[in-house]
C-alpha cells in the first residue's frame, strides 16, 4: 500500500501545527507511540534498577524490551550489544576513551572531512592524549562524496580505527559503509560508524555492514532525546569501560553510566513500535526484498525503513527540482539524478545576495523551519569554504513531509530570491 500521508501525519501531534517542518536533520518530531511510552513509564513504572518491588521489576522489563527492539532495528545479534546513553556525542566520548586504552603512541586514527564533529573531535582528543597520528580522508568538493582513493591511501597506513559517517548531516551524502568496513577490516582497522543521520531514512543492518560500532540518536528517528550505541559483543566485553565499581561488569550495563533516562528508553521502544506499524501497514511491497533475510519484528522494521526510503526518493526528486529552479542558488552535494541513491533528501545550499541566516529567518517568518550554519559539520563547511560566510541553509524532509510542503517551500524561496536584500 502506498503511504497515506494524512494517516502517517496523524501519528505526530506536533504536525497539527501549521508549521512546515523541514528542520528534521536537527531533530524529528516525536511519534504518538513514543510519547505514550514516555508518559506511561513515568506514571506507572517509574523506578530505579533491580528493586524487589513491582514497579522496579516492570521498569527493568521495559528497559530490556527497549534493548531488544533496538537490536531488532539494527539487526544486532543480541540486545546485549545495545547500550543507551545521553546522546551520540556522550556515548562516543565514553567509547573513545575506552578504546584509547588499547591504542599506542604512533598509531594512526582515520577521520573524514564529511563527518559531523561528534565523530571527529573524540578521536582528535584520543590522538592528543595517546600520541596517535590523525589521518584525514578528503571529499570530492564538487559533489561532496567521500574520496575513496584517499580512503584507500589512508588504509595503506594501517590505521587502528576508521571513524566514518553513514550519511552526512550537512550535504546528505550516503557513504558506502559495507565497502568501507570491508576495506578497513582488510587493513586491520576497527570501524566506528555514525548513523545518526541515516537512521530515520533507511534500513540498517550492523551484521551485513560488519560494523564494529555504530551510533545513532532516537530524537532523529521520531523518539525522544537519547543516544544509542551498538558494539560487537566481544569488543564491548573486552574493552575497559569508564564506569563506577558497583555498576555491571558486562555489556551493555558497563557502558550505561549512572541512572539512565528510563522514560527516554521507553520512548525509543515507542518510536520503534511506530516504525513497526509503518512496516506492517505500508511496507508489504518491500517483503520480497527482505523476507529471506529477516523475520517477525526485524522484517517489519526493514519493510518500514525500505518503504520510507522509497517514498523519500520522491521528496528528494521534488526538492532537487525546486532548488534547481531558484536563480542564484548553489547546491552542495550530489545533484546528478542518476546518483540520487547516494544521497538523503537532506540538501544544503547558499543563495546569492543572502546570508544563510537571513534565508532561514525569512522562511521562519512564513512558518517554514530550516537550519543554517554548520550544524557541527565543521569539517564540511571549512572544506567547502563557506564557514566564514555563515555556512549553508539546510533543508531536510523525512517521511511525514509531503511533496506539497516542498512546493510551498520552493514558492517562498523563489520570493526571497526575487527580492533585493
Ligand atoms: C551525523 C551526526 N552525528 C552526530 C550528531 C550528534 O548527535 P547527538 O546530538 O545525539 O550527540 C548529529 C547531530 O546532529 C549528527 O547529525
Amino acid at each position: 500500500m502506498p503511504f497515506d500521508l494524512p494517516t502517517i501525519r496523524s501519528h505526530f501531534p506536533a504536525l497539527r501545527q501549521p508549521t512546515i517542518f523541514l528542520d528534521n536533520p536537527g531533530g524529528t518530531q516525536i511519534a504518538q507511540e513514543s510519547l505514550d511510552r514516555l508518559t506511561t513509564y513515568l506514571i506507572h513504572f517509574n523506578a530505579n534498577h533491580g528493586g524487589a518491588f513491582p514497579t522496579a521489576q516492570a521498569s527493568d522489563a521495559l528497559l530490556e524490551a527497549a534493548h531488544t527492539a533496538m537490536a531488532d532495528f539494527l539487526n544486532a545479534k543480541s540486545p546485549e550489544e545495545v547500550a543507551f546513553g545521553l546522546n551520540m556525542t556522550t556515548l562516543t566520548m565514553g567509547v573513545s576513551r575506552a578504546l584509547a586504552l588499547t591504542f599506542n603512541p604512533g598509531d594512526t586514527l582515520v577521520v573524514t572531512r564529511l563527518d559531523h564533529d561528534a565523530n571527529i573531535s573524540p578521536w582528535l582528543r584520543v590522538a592528543e592524549d595517546r600520541g596517535c597520528r590523525v589521518r584525514w580522508v578528503d571529499i570530492h568538493p564538487e559533489d561532496c562524496t567521500l574520496d575513496m582513493d584517499d580512503l584507500r591511501a589512508a588504509l595503506a597506513e594501517k590505521p587502528r580505527l576508521v571513524a566514518v559517517g553513514y550519511a552526512s548531516n550537512a550535504v546528505g551524502t550516503i557513504n558506502p559503509v559495507a565497502e568501507i568496513t570491508r576495506l578497513a577490516h582488510e587493513a586491520g582497522a576497527l570501524v566506528y560508524v555514525d548513523a545518526v543521520q541515516y537512521a530515520p531514512h533507511g534500513p540498517i543492518d550492523v551484521q551485513a555492514q560488519e560494523c564494529d560500532f555504530l551510533v545513532c540518536s532516537a530524537y532523529k528517528f521520531f523518539g525522544p532525546h537519547i543516544g544509542i550505541l551498538y558494539g560487537r559483543y566481544d569488543l564491548l566485553d573486552s574493552l575497559r569501560a569508564y564506569k563506577v565499581r558497583p555498576a555491571p561488569d558486562l555489556p551493555p550495563g558497563k557502558y550505561e553510566t549512572g541512572t539512565q533516562s528510563h522514560e527516554g528508553i521507553s520512548g525509543v521502544l515507542g518510536a520503534l513500535e511506530y516504525l513497526e506499524w509503518v512496516g506492517n501497514t505500508y511496507g508489504q511491497d518491500q517483503a520480497e526484498k527482505y523476507r529471506l533475510l529477516y523475520q517477525g519484528k526485524r522484517l517489519a522494521l526493514k519493510q518500514s525503513m525500505g518503504a520510507i526510503r522509497a517514498y523519500e526518493y520522491e521528496l528528494t526528486r521534488a526538492l532537487l527540482d525546486v532548488l534547481e529552479e531558484v536563480p542564484g542558488l548553489k547546491i552542495y552535494g550530489v545533484t546528478d539524478i542518476h546518483k540520487l541513491e547516494q544521497r538523503l533528501p537532506t540538501f544544503s545550499f547558499t543563495l546569492k545576495g543572502w546570508s544563510p541566516r537571513q534565508v532561514a529567518e525569512r522562511l521562519g517568518q512564513v512558518g517554514i523551519n530550516v537550519w543554517d550554519g554548520n550544524y557541527y559539520a565543521l569539517a564540511v563547511t571549512e572544506r567547502l569554504g563557506v564557514e566564514d560566510s555563515g555556512g549553508m541553509v539546510r533543508v531536510g524532509p523525512v517521511h511525514y513531509n509531503t511533496v506539497e510542503e516542498i512546493y510551498k517551500f520552493g514558492e517562498e524561496l523563489r520570493k526571497i530570491a526575487a527580492t533585493t536584500n
